[in-house]
């Protein structure tokens, strides 16, 4: 399974590629926003700078809703670095905008998917991604990994080639039960990668270790 990180701040992508364990970066409007980044041009330079970080492809969200703005503003975006990904909302024009943008081999991440009807379309659609929000349906009362498993068995059964993104993920045992329930993606906050690293009886045996090492 890939290792995504979902932020937009430099500092969090930087600290997970020095880790060794990074295969991508997913950003949204709010991430963005929340690193303070504000305006056209701001925006562009910001994810050329996620690009030189990050050895893996990097998720751009379009801020339009209708077709035509999408392309245009999608077109920019994959203008700036070959690894960028178009991310698009589930919506019909959003479906309509990952048709051309997959008939023109331009990468997209279909955002937004709580439903394995909308996974469905976006595989239709030619997504290379498609990114359910597990923690949100969880917020809802829902299990959000038995959407995971429920598109994973849709996109086997058919073949289809788009990759589960799973998102919106909050935890450790998210990121786990996205392995065992065949996500190809899973992408987390650093802060959910690190917890990872974490067992108290490793710590105990390495301070054990180290004790007994002073005495070889
Ligand atoms: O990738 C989508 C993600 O950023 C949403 O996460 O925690 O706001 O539901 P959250």
């Amino acid at each position: 399974m890939k290792f995504f990180i979902d932020t937009a701040n430099l500092h969090h992508i930087q600290e997970a590629q020095h880790l060794g364990v990074l295969d991508g970066v997913t950003t949204n409007p709010s991430l963005m926003a929340k690193e303070g980044i504000k305006g056209h041009d701001a925006i562009l330079n910001h994810y050329k700078a996620i690009c030189n970080i990050s050895t893996g492809d990097v998720s751009a969200e379009v801020l339009s809703t209708d077709y035509e703005s999408m392309i245009q503003e999608g077109t920019e975006l994959s203008k700036l670095h070959p690894r960028i990904v178009v991310k698009i909302p589930m919506i019909q024009d959003g479906i309509r905008a990952i048709r051309y943008f997959s008939e023109r081999q331009i990468k997209t991440n279909c955002t937004l998917v709580f439903s394995s009807g909308q996974a469905l379309l976006a595989a239709k659609a030619g997504a290379t991604y498609v990114s359910p929000f597990v923690g949100r349906l969880d917020d809802v009362s829902t299990n959000g990994m038995d959407l995971i498993r429920d598109i994973r068995l849709i996109y086997n059964n058919f073949h289809f080639k788009t990759q589960i993104l799973a998102a919106s993920i909050r935890h450790p045992m998210h990121i786990i039960d996205c392995a065992k329930n065949g996500a190809d993606v899973a992408t987390c906050p650093l802060s959910a990668i690190l917890a990872l690293l974490n067992h108290p009886l490793t710590d105990k045996g390495l301070a054990q270790f180290i004790a007994d090492a002073k005495k070889m």
